[in-house]
């Protein structure tokens, strides 16, 4: 076919735009996360003083391949959201969780800070904001405080791990409001009073384990059968059911 030339370098221009444009919304639409959740990671690695596990984490770098972030594509929407976030076994990233900045990953499924001895502080309040969370994992950690009641604003979440750090008080009896609960594990943390009751007894309740505490006080009948000895051992004096001394009753 004859083209005459000024229709052929119309023709041109427009072929080229065409792959400019279309080029450019695919590699932000599907390669890359919305702009929200790049400006809250941008501001995580901010908080943590640019620590070297975030050395990927620049420009450069397509956002979903930055270390330790997981992307999941929404075809409603068009977006690419970030869905999961991991810090771990790393002892350059230190400081206090910035509850802020993570909660500005509005679609996390799954936050996972595991061996980071450096991060410390309390659980913050702005982590209940995420409402999609499945599992949280704060473990291997300096992080103190209490366990949050606000923890049962999680409605979604399944899976809590907040094994091996330096939380301190109750447990709070909120975390039974959380209706797809399966798995709560508190060991090896300075937790005392009692077990509360409507915690152990949530039927969804598939995995527990709060040994290495300084827990108190009555466990119900079936609990150790149904969780194990070893999830109650360790503790200044839990006591009543199968495998624990018996109770002291005055
Ligand atoms: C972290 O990196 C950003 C962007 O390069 C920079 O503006 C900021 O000053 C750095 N902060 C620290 C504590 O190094
Ligand atoms: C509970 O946690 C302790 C400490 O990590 C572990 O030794 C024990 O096997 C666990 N028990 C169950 C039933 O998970």
């Amino acid at each position: 076919m004859q083209i005459p030339a000024r229709m052929g370098s119309l023709y041109a221009i427009i072929v080229l735009l065409l792959l400019v444009v279309g080029g450019g919304a695919e590699s932000a639409s599907r390669n890359d996360c919305n702009a929200g959740d790049t400006a809250a990671l941008v501001a995580v690695k901010a908080a943590f003083n640019n620590a070297s596990y975030f050395a990927s984490w620049t420009p450069a770098t397509k956002c979903c391949h930055w270390r330790g972030i997981k992307c999941e594509y929404f075809p409603t929407t068009g977006n690419v959201n970030v869905i999961g976030l991991d810090i771990v076994e790393d002892d350059s990233v230190a400081g206090p969780i910035p509850g802020d900045a993570i909660a500005g990953l509005t679609n996390l499924v799954d936050l996972t800070l595991y061996k980071v001895p450096g991060v410390y502080g309390p659980i913050p309040k702005e982590l209940s904001r995420i409402s999609g969370l499945f599992a949280l994992t704060v473990s291997g950690t300096g992080m103190s405080g209490p366990v949050p009641s606000y923890l049962g604003a999680l409605t979604a979440l399944q899976f809590l791990d907040l094994s091996s750090n330096r939380l301190t008080g109750h447990i709070p009896p909120s975390l039974a409001a959380q209706p797809h609960i399966t798995s709560i594990v508190l060991s090896g943390n300075r937790l005392d009073g009692r077990i509360p009751v409507e915690v152990l007894n949530l039927d969804g309740l598939q995995f527990f384990n709060v040994s290495n505490n300084r827990l108190c006080g009555m466990v119900p009948s079936g609990s150790t059968a149904r969780f194990g000895d070893s999830a109650f051992q360790h503790n200044k004096c839990l006591c009543g059911d199968a495998g624990l001394p018996p109770c002291h009753t005055n």
